[in-house]
C-alpha cells in the first residue's frame, strides 16, 4: 500500500493543527462548545457572537456594570473580562439555564411575583449574581445582598425590588404585596 495515499493532503493537514491550536473546548451550560477565537476572545463575545446566546448583555465591558454575569464554577463572574482561555475544564451556566438549578428557579418565580424588570437590560446580570448569592447563602442578610449585588448597575433603579425578590426567594422577605 502507498503510504503517501493514507497522508492527509497538505491543506487539510495545516487546517487540523490550525483547529488544534485554536479551537477550545468550553462547557456551557452542560454541553461542550467547541469555539475558533484567539485564546484572549472574551467569554461574553464567545457566547453572543459565535454562539447567539444573546441572553448575556454588554454594558460596559470593563467590570464595571455587571451586565454580561454568567457562573463560572457557580461563582458570579464578569464574562466581559473573562478570556476564553482562561475557562479550562470550569463549567459556565449563563441565563439561558438558570431555570434549571433550584435557587434559580425561586430567584425567577420571585423576579415574576415582585414585577422587578422595568427595561430588563441589567436584569440577566442581576438574575446571575443573586442566584449565585442564593446558592452558597440560603439566607442572606441585607448586608450579604448588598455585598453580592453592588457590582450589578440598574439605570432603571429597581434595587429596592430586586432586594424584595431575593428576599422573597430567600424565604426571609415580608409576604408579596406588603411592599408597596
Ligand atoms: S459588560 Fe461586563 S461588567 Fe459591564
Ligand atoms: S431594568 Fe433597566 S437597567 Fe435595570
Amino acid at each position: 500500500m502507498d503510504a503517501a495515499a493514507t497522508l492527509p493532503s497538505a491543506p487539510v493537514f495545516v487546517r487540523f493543527c490550525r483547529e488544534l491550536a485554536l479551537a477550545f473546548n468550553v462547557n456551557i451550560n452542560g454541553s461542550r462548545h467547541s469555539v475558533d477565537v484567539d485564546g484572549d476572545t472574551p467569554l461574553l463575545w464567545v457566547l453572543r457572537d459565535v454562539l447567539g446566546m444573546t441572553g448575556t448583555k454588554f454594558g460596559c465591558g470593563i467590570a464595571q456594570c455587571g451586565a454580561c454575569t454568567v457562573h463560572i464554577d457557580g461563582a458570579a463572574t464578569r464574562s466581559c473580562i473573562t478570556t476564553i482561555d482562561s475557562i479550562g475544564n470550569s463549567t459556565v451556566t449563563t441565563i439561558e439555564a438558570i431555570g434549571r438549578t433550584s435557587a434559580g428557579q425561586k430567584i425567577q418565580q420571585a423576579w415574576l411575583d415582585r414585577e422587578v424588570v422595568q427595561c430588563g437590560y441589567c436584569q440577566s446580570g442581576q438574575i446571575m449574581s443573586a442566584t449565585a448569592l442564593l446558592t452558597v447563602n440560603p439566607h442572606p442578610t441585607d448586608a450579604d445582598i448588598n455585598d453580592a449585588m453592588a457590582g450589578n448597575i440598574c439605570r432603571c433603579g429597581t434595587y429596592p425590588r430586586i432586594r424584595d425578590a431575593i428576599k422573597q426567594a430567600a424565604g426571609t422577605g415580608a409576604k408579596q404585596g406588603a411592599r408597596e
